[in-house]
């Protein structure tokens, strides 16, 4: 009788196989060597998985909400065990970025978070914004993957329709604007420093920690007040 060898099902984006690639290009790129980084709505956990199989030297902190926690755990387990790991792959935690008690105390090398400032709510943006903000060391970066709009315009029809497709869905969902994330960033210190195309209309938008700003207070509450947020 053959034995099942196989890894138990885990949650699985065809999304993240589409990018995952190009994402850790650029990852190559812009983490610092041995960099300790953060990840925010890990969702199916693909990504950390594949960046610590293929970026030597980091320590990945993945996370994700409550509900989802257990169905990430067991892919970040299964990759632990499968000893193709190069970097430190952390165990999950949990964070909803609307509760600062869930932030982790230490400070990281970089947060990344891809495909979800579209999916959490438009009032949670300012929370992640505010989060990575603490959490970040001086000269540390935010790294946002995912679709956005320009100006409050889509950049293509198929993010147009995307976009209209999640608001008909949750009013609360949406794309949102990459130059407004810009403006509310620098208002806890973290100034723009890059805005990179890649694959199939997306963007990945890179914000770096201002040394010279204070740090942001946990529970700091941002003005919503922009339109196409
Ligand atoms: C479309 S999935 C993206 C998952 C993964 N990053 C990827 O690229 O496949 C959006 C993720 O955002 C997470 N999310 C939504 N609201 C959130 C919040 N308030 N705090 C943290 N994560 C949130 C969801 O749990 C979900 O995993």
């Amino acid at each position: 009788m053959a034995t099942a060898t196989a890894r138990p099902p885990v949650l699985f984006s065809p999304a993240c196989e589409r990018n995952k690639q190009p994402i850790c290009e650029l990852l190559r790129q812009w983490l610092p060597q041995g960099g300790r980084v953060l990840e925010i709505g890990s969702g199916s956990g693909q990504h950390a998985e594949f960046f610590c199989q293929q970026l030597s030297g980091l320590d990945w902190q993945p996370s994700e909400l409550g509900d989802t926690l257990a169905d990430l755990s067991q892919r970040i387990n299964a990759a632990k065990a499968s000893g193709e790991l190069a970097s430190v792959l952390e165990e999950p935690l949990e964070i909803d970025v609307d509760k600062p008690e869930q932030w982790p105390s230490q400070p990281y090398d970089a947060v990344f978070s891809a495909n979800t400032t579209h999916i959490m709510a438009a009032t949670s943006v300012p929370h992640l914004l505010a989060g990575a903000a603490r959490v970040l060391k001086p000269g540390g970066l935010l790294l946002l993957y995912g679709p956005f709009l320009d100006g409050c315009l889509p950049s293509s029809v198929s993010n147009r329709d995307f976009d209209a497709c999640l608001r008909q869905r949750n009013p609360a969902m949406g794309l949102r604007d990459a130059r407004q994330i810009e403006r509310q960033a620098a208002s806890v210190g973290l100034r723009p420093l890059a805005d990179l195309a890649m694959p199939a209309h997306n963007r990945t938008l890179i914000l770096g920690r201002d040394p010279a700003h204070g740090q942001c207070p946990p529970g700091l509450a941002l003005p919503i007040s922009l339109p196409c947020l």
